[in-house]
């Protein structure tokens, strides 16, 4: 505990600026649920599928604050479009693309940001094309609608933000900070 506090202040001092705090971020997720309840709430046999890494921490807040008539059944796909530092490499790569067949069930896919919509726009297209789905919504915890080179709307959006770049509640810069509970900007390059 006192390395994680250390770990935490250090951070906070040196290069992240928090944007959201953790409360904020749960605030905000217990309204997304009742919209997601909304719509959901009588489907038959309603699957959500994260998008691994950067979604886990969203998805796992996010279904405790659903409530449907019916259970869901939650699934992860890896997919990375970033070649590890701030900028996309433009390609979606899949490296763990393992579905059951879920063949015409309703889909929520939950992504943790939408930026270029690359991501995003692939994985709709591969679960029409793979599945047919009944119905087929995105659930984004970050939206930055400024940085969109493919057309892509989430139906569910946590918060529209500016053109920085976030860390933490999830996301990463070169694979650290995902484990912050808050969402936060690099004020600096150095990781
Ligand atoms: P897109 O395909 O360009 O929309 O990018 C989506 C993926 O890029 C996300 O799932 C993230 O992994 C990553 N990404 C985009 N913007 C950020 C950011 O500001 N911080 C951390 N990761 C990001
Ligand atoms: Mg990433």
């Amino acid at each position: 505990m006192a390395y994680r506090a250390a770990l935490l202040k250090e951070k906070i001092l040196s290069r992240i600026k928090e944007v959201f705090s953790a409360a904020q971020i749960q605030k905000r997720i217990a309204e997304m649920g009742a919209q997601v309840t909304a719509d959901f709430r009588d489907l038959e046999s309603p699957v959500v599928i994260g998008v691994m890494k950067g979604a886990v921490f969203f998805l796992a807040d996010l279904v405790r604050n659903i409530e449907c008539r019916n259970p869901l059944q939650i699934e992860f796909v890896r997919l990375s479009s970033y070649g590890g530092g701030k900028e996309s490499s433009g390609e979606v790569h899949t490296p763990y693309l393992e579905l059951p067949n879920i063949r015409h069930r309703h889909i929520l896919i939950v992504e943790d940001i939408i930026d270029s919509g690359r991501t995003a726009r692939f994985f709709k297209e591969y679960l029409k094309d793979q599945f047919d789905p009944a119905s087929l919504r995105l659930a984004a915890f970050l939206d930055k609608p400024s940085r969109r080179v493919v057309p892509v709307v989430a139906d569910y959006v946590g918060f529209t933000i500016e053109d920085f770049f976030a860390v933490g509640y999830g996301l990463d810069y070169a694979e650290k900070y995902r484990e912050l509970p808050y969402l936060g900007e690099m004020v600096d390059g150095e990781g």
